[in-house]
């Protein structure tokens, strides 16, 4: 393709040509959701056959990734991990000069800061524009409002094709800054996040679960307290930023004494203390910093530096 490959600046978004590299679960869902907005796609998997239900709505399967990327002006690629989009990558490399010079080249895999970076690198490198993205949803849900995509990389670049990107998660398409890593940043923050209210859960309905209560009676509450805990959030990053932890509510005292409670509860029912064993190792340590009369959002500064070693903690 010529110039046009993009389509005219102010032409609709659906014009835009697309290339979807990697029809696994989630690359499908991509390109579906593509597609259904009207985009010419074009599609290229490892293993042929998986083009198969995008080309029957309509996407066009390319013989190669390059193939694919000469395709589109935006090339979506959506792999296993960072070992796939380095061999991709260096097909395109071995391919010769130029095929992804002027184009976007959008990363939805998953992975770390670092390797968003090193993508980002040899992409400018190749002369195309990069941007990391991380996917927080299920494939079913990518092109709904349940969606959020977010973005790392040049804000130019993101704005070009933000459109066209905007389909996947049209009410949360959002570029977090010019860092390339800050996509995978927050994936890994926004995971923690959800084992730790899990996990909680799961702890709790085993200790209710030992006194014969099913988790489905403890379900309503606990998303109620997840629900209360979250409104919390604001006023604790508050705190944080300004680096200084007046107890309003509770003090880190008070909140060690009922973790030793739940400790105490789950030893004497036989359940797992590794969860509030965890808690208090951190609270120990705030403790013996000082800290008893602070609120539970300076146990930040534990989180902030590696666990020590050899055991010192000052949990109880
Ligand atoms: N599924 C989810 O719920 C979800 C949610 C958020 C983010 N993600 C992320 O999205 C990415 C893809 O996940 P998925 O669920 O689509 O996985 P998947 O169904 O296992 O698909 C993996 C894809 O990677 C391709 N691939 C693997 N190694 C490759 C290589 N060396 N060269 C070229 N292609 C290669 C596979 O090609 P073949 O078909 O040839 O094997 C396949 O297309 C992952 O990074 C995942 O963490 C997934």
């Amino acid at each position: 393709m010529t110039d046009d490959r993009n389509g005219p600046r102010n032409a609709p978004a659906k014009d835009t040509p697309v290339a979807v590299l990697g029809l696994g679960l989630m690359g499908r869902a991509l390109a579906g959701a593509f597609l259904r907005a009207g985009h010419p796609t074009t599609v290229w998997n490892r293993t042929p056959s998986k083009t198969a239900a995008a080309v029957a709505a309509g996407a066009r399967a390319a013989a190669s990734p390059e193939e694919a990327v000469a395709a589109a002006g935006l090339v979506v690629v959506c792999v296993s991990d960072h070992a796939a989009v380095r061999d991709l990558l260096d097909r395109l490399d071995a391919a010769g000069p130029g095929p992804l010079a002027g184009r976007v080249l959008v990363d939805l895999t998953s992975g770390t800061a670092a390797q968003a970076r090193e993508n980002a690198a040899r992409v400018a490198a190749a002369g195309g524009g990069y941007l990391d993205g991380a996917i927080l949803a299920v494939p079913p849900a990518v092109g709904t409002p349940e969606a959020a995509v977010v973005y790392g990389g040049v804000r130019a670049d993101f704005e070009r094709h933000e459109p066209a990107l905007r389909v996947l998660a049209p009410d949360a398409t959002v570029h977090l800054g010019e860092d390339h890593g800050l996509a995978a940043l927050y994936d890994a923050a926004v995971l923690g996040l959800m084992w730790s209210v899990l996990n909680g859960f799961l702890h709790g309905a085993a200790l209710l679960g030992a006194a014969g209560v099913d988790a489905a009676a403890f379900a309503p509450l606990a998303a109620r307290s997840t629900v209360t805990v979250a409104g919390w959030l604001e006023g604790y990053a508050d705190q944080i930023d300004a680096g200084a932890y007046p107890a309003d509510d509770a003090t880190l005292e008070t909140h060690v004494a009922a973790m030793d409670h739940l400790a105490e509860q789950s030893a004497g029912l036989g359940v797992s203390t590794e969860l509030p064993d965890l808690v208090r190792t951190l609270a120990g340590r705030a403790l013996a910093a000082g800290q008893g009369g602070a609120s539970y959002a300076s146990l930040i500064e534990q989180f902030r530096r590696p666990a020590p070693s050899g055991g010192e903690g000052g949990g109880e």
